[in-house]
């Protein structure tokens, strides 16, 4: 197209230019061409990224995902593959979540016959204006986020959880301690012993994360609100807020409570320093059936072995 002059019906997007982009840490989703109520968006994922499409009332579109390099796992109910460069997959319309993850670096294409790029924009600018207020809050990153995030999917994926549990799980994980900003600074970092009093107010974290996803304006993060409530509760019924006990607890929290202990084990905090890896996973395994639920312990070490820390 260099050197030609442009007629004005004619849209010519160089490589790596786009009419829009939506960015994220490991994402990046360009909005291509837009018209007549339909879009060609490109999305980037990083190896370990998660994308879905739900299944949305009234929704009769179509859509494609056109795979162009890279590795793309899909999981539908029971039904699961892998995407390679060339192949599509077509829903007409979606009665499913799907839930897509990047197995190496990927790119591929995704054709919409509705306008969903601005539905994405400002979920992505929703989505960071929330992590940003926790990681101003309590100092942790949008990485430790992320880590809890893909530690407890991978945990829900071995246990057969399905593609509708993993997205809530997914959401809930990534924002368990969102709560955690409307408990007073002087509270949450406070160096010392905490009174009786000052940890009656850390509790309420629980219950304030779920106030804050269940009305956030992005309705399927309302979805993860149960893990915000739940996330310290206890197997044998010595968390909180409600001392729930057992299967009471919803796995999704039991899975969190798992990786947030063990996150929490490894990392520097002001009042613990940093315990080695094999140190945190006996101490996990020394309270399976005590404070953690069995199975999840069982399936946290088996995917311990394999998972790896976000890029
Ligand atoms: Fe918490």
């Amino acid at each position: 197209m260099t050197g030609v002059k442009q007629p004005n019906w004619l849209r010519f997007i160089p490589s790596g230019d786009a009419i829009e982009r939506a960015e994220t840490d490991h994402t990046v989703v360009s909005l291509l061409s837009s018209r007549n109520g339909t879009e060609v968006i490109h999305h980037e994922l990083q190896s370990g990224c998660s994308w879905a499409i739900a299944p949305q009332k009234d929704w009769n579109e179509l859509e494609t995902v056109y795979l162009l390099s890279g590795k793309l796992r899909y999981a539908s109910g029971d039904l699961q593959g892998i995407l390679r460069p060339g192949d599509t997959l077509s829903c007409e319309p979606a009665s499913e979540f799907i839930i897509f993850t990047a197995v190496e670096q990927t790119s591929f294409l995704y054709i919409c016959s509705n306008y969903v790029f601005h539905h994405y924009s400002e979920s992505t600018r929703q989505f960071y204006k929330l992590a940003i207020e926790i990681a101003e809050k309590d100092g942790y990153t949008a990485q430790h986020c992320e880590r809890i995030r893909r530690l407890s999917v991978l945990i829900g994926e071995k246990m057969g959880l399905s593609t509708t549990e993993l997205f809530s799980l997914s959401y809930g994980a990534f924002f368990h301690d969102i709560g955690k900003i409307n408990v007073p600074d002087e509270i949450l970092l406070k160096p010392g012993r905490l009174s009786p009093e000052e940890f009656d107010i850390i509790k309420q974290h629980t219950i304030y994360g779920r106030d804050i996803l269940n009305s956030s304006p992005l309705p399927y993060l309302a979805q993860g609100s149960y893990i915000a409530e739940q996330h310290h509760e206890r197997y044998d019924g010595s968390g909180y807020p409600y001392a729930l006990k057992g299967d009471q607890i919803s796995i999704g929290a039991a899975i969190v409570a798992v990786v947030d202990s063990y996150d929490a084990m490894i990392s520097n905090r002001p009042y613990q320093g940093a315990k080695s890896k094999s140190a945190a996973i006996e101490e996990i395994l020394s309270l399976r059936g005590k404070l953690y639920h069995p199975r999840v312990v069982d399936t946290f070490l088996e995917a311990i072995r394999e998972y790896t820390d976000p890029a």
